[in-house]
Protein backbone atom coordinates (compact mmCIF):
# COMPACT_ATOMS: atom_id res chain seq x y z
CA UNK A 1 0.00 0.00 0.00
CA UNK A 2 1.80 3.51 -1.05
CA UNK A 3 0.50 5.00 1.49
CA UNK A 4 1.82 3.13 4.35
CA UNK A 5 5.19 2.17 2.27
CA UNK A 6 5.69 6.20 2.31
CA UNK A 7 4.75 6.78 5.64
CA UNK A 8 7.00 4.30 6.77
CA UNK A 9 9.70 5.19 4.17
CA UNK A 10 9.78 9.07 4.14
CA UNK A 11 7.77 10.24 7.13
CA UNK A 12 4.55 11.77 4.52
CA UNK A 13 2.10 11.08 1.77
CA UNK A 14 0.02 13.57 -0.33
CA UNK A 15 -3.75 12.20 -0.76
CA UNK A 16 -4.98 14.49 -3.80
CA UNK A 17 -8.98 15.66 -3.54
CA UNK A 18 -9.58 14.00 -0.04
CA UNK A 19 -12.18 16.75 0.25
CA UNK A 20 -14.72 17.59 -1.99
CA UNK A 21 -15.75 20.96 -3.11
CA UNK A 22 -19.13 20.87 -0.69
CA UNK A 23 -17.27 19.94 2.31
CA UNK A 24 -14.78 22.25 1.39
CA UNK A 25 -17.71 24.95 1.60
CA UNK A 26 -18.70 23.26 5.10
CA UNK A 27 -15.46 23.73 6.65
CA UNK A 28 -14.93 27.40 5.21
CA UNK A 29 -18.39 28.27 6.70
CA UNK A 30 -17.67 27.03 9.95
CA UNK A 31 -14.35 28.57 9.93
CA UNK A 32 -15.72 31.48 9.17
CA UNK A 33 -17.88 31.53 12.47
CA UNK A 34 -15.07 32.03 14.22
CA UNK A 35 -14.80 29.94 16.93
CA UNK A 36 -11.26 29.68 18.65
CA UNK A 37 -9.57 27.06 21.46
CA UNK A 38 -8.78 27.95 24.60
CA UNK A 39 -5.00 28.05 24.48
CA UNK A 40 -3.23 30.72 24.73
CA UNK A 41 -0.03 28.94 23.26
CA UNK A 42 -1.34 30.00 20.13
CA UNK A 43 -4.46 30.96 18.12
CA UNK A 44 -6.08 27.98 16.85
CA UNK A 45 -10.11 27.72 15.36
CA UNK A 46 -12.18 25.27 16.55
CA UNK A 47 -13.58 22.45 14.62
CA UNK A 48 -17.47 22.20 15.11
CA UNK A 49 -17.76 18.53 16.23
CA UNK A 50 -20.82 18.29 13.40
CA UNK A 51 -18.88 19.47 10.71
CA UNK A 52 -15.84 17.16 11.72
CA UNK A 53 -18.75 13.96 11.54
CA UNK A 54 -19.79 14.15 8.06
CA UNK A 55 -15.90 13.11 7.03
CA UNK A 56 -15.76 10.96 9.72
CA UNK A 57 -16.37 7.90 7.45
CA UNK A 58 -14.06 9.54 4.86
CA UNK A 59 -11.15 9.52 7.49
CA UNK A 60 -11.67 6.58 9.03
CA UNK A 61 -10.94 4.47 5.98
CA UNK A 62 -8.28 6.38 5.74
CA UNK A 63 -6.49 5.60 8.67
CA UNK A 64 -7.62 1.86 7.85
CA UNK A 65 -5.35 2.06 4.84
CA UNK A 66 -2.22 3.70 6.95
CA UNK A 67 -2.07 0.96 9.38
CA UNK A 68 1.44 -1.20 9.34
CA UNK A 69 1.11 -4.06 11.01
CA UNK A 70 3.14 -3.81 14.51
CA UNK A 71 4.91 -0.62 12.79
CA UNK A 72 2.73 1.94 12.25
CA UNK A 73 -1.33 1.85 13.37
CA UNK A 74 -3.17 5.28 14.77
CA UNK A 75 -6.77 3.91 15.81
CA UNK A 76 -8.70 6.73 17.18
CA UNK A 77 -9.50 9.95 15.46
CA UNK A 78 -9.58 13.15 17.39
CA UNK A 79 -10.80 16.63 17.07
CA UNK A 80 -9.85 19.19 14.82
CA UNK A 81 -8.63 22.54 14.90
CA UNK A 82 -8.30 25.49 12.18
CA UNK A 83 -4.22 26.72 11.47
CA UNK A 84 -4.64 30.22 9.75
CA UNK A 85 -1.91 32.26 8.65
CA UNK A 86 -3.89 35.40 8.77
CA UNK A 87 -3.93 34.46 12.47
CA UNK A 88 -0.74 34.25 13.43
CA UNK A 89 -0.01 30.67 12.14
CA UNK A 90 3.41 31.13 11.27
CA UNK A 91 6.44 27.89 13.17
CA UNK A 92 9.43 27.71 12.53
CA UNK A 93 10.80 24.28 11.96
CA UNK A 94 9.75 21.75 15.04
CA UNK A 95 8.33 18.21 16.32
CA UNK A 96 5.20 18.75 17.54
CA UNK A 97 5.04 19.71 21.57
CA UNK A 98 1.94 19.39 23.03
CA UNK A 99 0.71 16.23 20.91
CA UNK A 100 4.37 14.80 22.49
CA UNK A 101 3.88 15.91 26.35
CA UNK A 102 0.31 14.44 26.12
CA UNK A 103 0.64 11.24 24.01
CA UNK A 104 4.64 10.73 25.15
CA UNK A 105 5.30 9.38 22.18
CA UNK A 106 4.53 10.09 18.43
CA UNK A 107 4.77 6.25 17.47
CA UNK A 108 1.33 5.72 15.53
CA UNK A 109 0.66 9.47 15.76
CA UNK A 110 -0.71 11.10 12.44
CA UNK A 111 -1.74 14.70 11.59
CA UNK A 112 -3.80 14.72 8.43
CA UNK A 113 -3.25 18.44 7.52
CA UNK A 114 -6.07 19.52 4.64
CA UNK A 115 -5.74 23.00 3.33
CA UNK A 116 -9.29 24.30 3.18
CA UNK A 117 -8.39 28.07 1.91
CA UNK A 118 -5.44 28.55 0.01
CA UNK A 119 -4.87 31.16 -3.19
CA UNK A 120 -1.52 29.66 -4.32
CA UNK A 121 -0.75 26.20 -4.73
CA UNK A 122 3.00 26.88 -4.20
CA UNK A 123 2.73 29.43 -1.21
CA UNK A 124 1.99 29.27 2.07
CA UNK A 125 2.61 25.11 2.43
CA UNK A 126 4.22 23.26 5.29
CA UNK A 127 7.82 22.64 4.56
CA UNK A 128 8.92 19.19 5.78
CA UNK A 129 12.37 17.29 6.54
CA UNK A 130 11.47 13.69 4.55
CA UNK A 131 12.54 10.88 6.86
CA UNK A 132 14.60 8.98 3.79
CA UNK A 133 16.42 12.58 3.63
CA UNK A 134 17.10 12.31 7.12
CA UNK A 135 18.89 8.70 7.10
CA UNK A 136 20.78 10.30 3.87
CA UNK A 137 21.96 13.46 5.77
CA UNK A 138 22.62 12.33 9.31
CA UNK A 139 21.17 8.97 10.36
CA UNK A 140 22.61 9.14 13.93
CA UNK A 141 20.70 12.10 14.25
CA UNK A 142 17.51 9.93 12.60
CA UNK A 143 17.50 7.43 15.12
CA UNK A 144 18.14 9.89 18.06
CA UNK A 145 14.37 11.50 16.45
CA UNK A 146 12.24 8.82 15.30
CA UNK A 147 8.90 8.58 17.15
CA UNK A 148 10.20 11.69 19.29
CA UNK A 149 9.14 15.25 20.01
CA UNK A 150 9.09 18.83 21.77
CA UNK A 151 11.93 19.50 19.70
CA UNK A 152 12.98 23.09 18.31
CA UNK A 153 15.19 24.19 15.68
CA UNK A 154 17.98 26.67 15.83
CA UNK A 155 20.62 26.86 13.04
CA UNK A 156 23.59 29.24 13.79
CA UNK A 157 27.08 29.38 11.81
CA UNK A 158 26.16 26.47 9.45
CA UNK A 159 25.05 24.48 12.40
CA UNK A 160 21.52 23.22 13.38
CA UNK A 161 20.97 22.85 16.51
CA UNK A 162 18.21 20.80 17.58
CA UNK A 163 16.54 21.24 21.24
CA UNK A 164 14.87 19.18 23.57
CA UNK A 165 11.50 20.70 24.93
CA UNK A 166 10.58 18.14 26.93
CA UNK A 167 13.44 17.74 29.50
CA UNK A 168 15.88 20.13 28.57
CA UNK A 169 18.91 20.20 26.73
CA UNK A 170 19.90 18.96 23.29
CA UNK A 171 19.36 15.77 21.24
CA UNK A 172 21.03 16.57 18.41
CA UNK A 173 23.54 19.03 16.05
CA UNK A 174 23.72 19.07 12.58
CA UNK A 175 26.16 20.17 10.64
CA UNK A 176 24.58 21.73 7.62
CA UNK A 177 21.60 23.89 7.57
CA UNK A 178 18.35 21.95 8.42
CA UNK A 179 16.74 23.57 5.29
CA UNK A 180 19.02 21.79 3.07
CA UNK A 181 17.31 18.75 3.08
CA UNK A 182 13.55 19.99 2.81
CA UNK A 183 10.84 19.50 1.12
CA UNK A 184 7.63 21.35 0.15
CA UNK A 185 4.81 19.46 -1.25
CA UNK A 186 2.40 21.97 -2.88
CA UNK A 187 -1.28 21.28 -1.73
CA UNK A 188 -4.51 22.68 -3.26
CA UNK A 189 -7.85 23.59 -1.47
CA UNK A 190 -8.96 19.41 -0.36
CA UNK A 191 -5.39 18.02 -0.75
CA UNK A 192 -4.26 15.95 2.33
CA UNK A 193 -0.85 15.94 3.40
CA UNK A 194 -1.23 12.80 6.07
CA UNK A 195 2.16 13.73 8.52
CA UNK A 196 3.75 11.74 10.74
CA UNK A 197 3.92 12.96 14.50
CA UNK A 198 7.52 12.68 14.40
CA UNK A 199 8.08 14.85 11.06
CA UNK A 200 10.03 17.62 11.32
CA UNK A 201 7.64 20.79 9.65
CA UNK A 202 7.60 24.82 9.56
CA UNK A 203 4.99 27.42 7.65
CA UNK A 204 6.47 27.86 4.11
CA UNK A 205 5.60 31.39 4.37
CA UNK A 206 3.02 33.80 5.70
CA UNK A 207 2.11 35.16 2.04
CA UNK A 208 -1.01 34.35 1.32
CA UNK A 209 -4.37 33.68 3.49
CA UNK A 210 -4.35 30.03 4.02
CA UNK A 211 -6.58 28.48 6.37
CA UNK A 212 -5.67 24.70 6.99
CA UNK A 213 -8.15 21.70 8.62
CA UNK A 214 -5.69 19.71 11.17
CA UNK A 215 -7.49 16.77 12.49
CA UNK A 216 -5.03 14.01 14.37
CA UNK A 217 -4.77 10.44 15.15
CA UNK A 218 -3.31 8.06 17.36
CA UNK A 219 -3.04 4.96 19.41
CA UNK A 220 -4.81 4.59 22.49
CA UNK A 221 -3.56 1.84 23.63
CA UNK A 222 -0.40 3.23 24.55
CA UNK A 223 1.17 3.56 28.37
CA UNK A 224 1.34 6.90 29.43
CA UNK A 225 3.11 7.44 32.54
CA UNK A 226 3.29 9.77 35.50
CA UNK A 227 7.19 10.07 35.39
CA UNK A 228 6.94 11.10 32.06
CA UNK A 229 4.29 13.82 32.79
CA UNK A 230 5.99 15.28 35.72
CA UNK A 231 9.46 15.55 33.55
CA UNK A 232 10.30 19.23 32.47
CA UNK A 233 12.15 22.30 31.40
CA UNK A 234 11.49 25.57 30.75
CA UNK A 235 10.11 24.74 27.23
CA UNK A 236 7.42 22.62 28.73
CA UNK A 237 6.28 24.74 31.91
CA UNK A 238 5.62 27.76 29.67
CA UNK A 239 3.17 25.27 27.60
CA UNK A 240 1.69 24.13 30.63
CA UNK A 241 1.31 28.11 31.80
CA UNK A 242 -0.55 28.70 28.40
CA UNK A 243 -3.19 25.91 28.67
CA UNK A 244 -3.60 25.40 32.50
CA UNK A 245 -7.49 24.09 32.12
CA UNK A 246 -6.13 20.92 29.67
CA UNK A 247 -2.51 20.34 32.13
CA UNK A 248 -4.40 20.94 35.19
CA UNK A 249 -6.68 17.53 34.33
CA UNK A 250 -4.36 15.81 33.40
CA UNK A 251 -2.10 16.29 36.48
CA UNK A 252 -5.03 15.58 38.61
CA UNK A 253 -5.45 11.93 36.56
CA UNK A 254 -1.60 11.49 36.97
CA UNK A 255 -2.02 12.11 40.94
CA UNK A 256 -4.36 8.96 41.02
CA UNK A 257 -2.76 6.95 38.44
CA UNK A 258 1.16 6.32 38.14
CA UNK A 259 -0.01 5.15 34.41
CA UNK A 260 -2.53 4.20 31.97
CA UNK A 261 -3.25 3.81 28.40
CA UNK A 262 -3.91 7.58 26.40
CA UNK A 263 -7.33 6.58 25.61
CA UNK A 264 -7.92 5.86 29.35
CA UNK A 265 -6.20 9.39 30.15
CA UNK A 266 -7.97 10.88 27.54
CA UNK A 267 -11.81 10.32 28.99
CA UNK A 268 -10.70 11.05 32.31
CA UNK A 269 -8.97 14.52 31.53
CA UNK A 270 -11.65 15.47 28.95
CA UNK A 271 -13.99 14.89 31.32
CA UNK A 272 -12.52 17.63 33.87
CA UNK A 273 -12.12 20.15 30.84
CA UNK A 274 -14.57 19.50 28.32
CA UNK A 275 -12.72 19.82 25.89
CA UNK A 276 -9.98 18.41 24.06
CA UNK A 277 -6.92 20.73 22.81
CA UNK A 278 -5.15 19.80 19.75
CA UNK A 279 -1.42 20.44 18.94
CA UNK A 280 0.82 22.92 17.14
FE1 LIG B 1 3.42 21.58 14.29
Amino acid sequence: MTIASDLMNRGFHVFRQCLNEEELTDFHDDYASDKAIDNNAYRLGKVSPQVLLSVQGKLTRLLESVKTEHVFAPNHLGGGAYFATDKGIDFGWHQDHESFFMQQTHQDYLNIYIPIAKPNPTQSNLSIIPIDSWKVASPEAWKLLEWQGASSVRTENGKTHISNDHSGGERATLNFPIDEISETPCLNPGDALLLRGDMFHKTQDTQTNRVALSVRAWNNRHTVTRDHFLETCEVKDAFKEKNTSMYGAIASVFEAHSQLTIGELLVRSNALTQQTTPDS
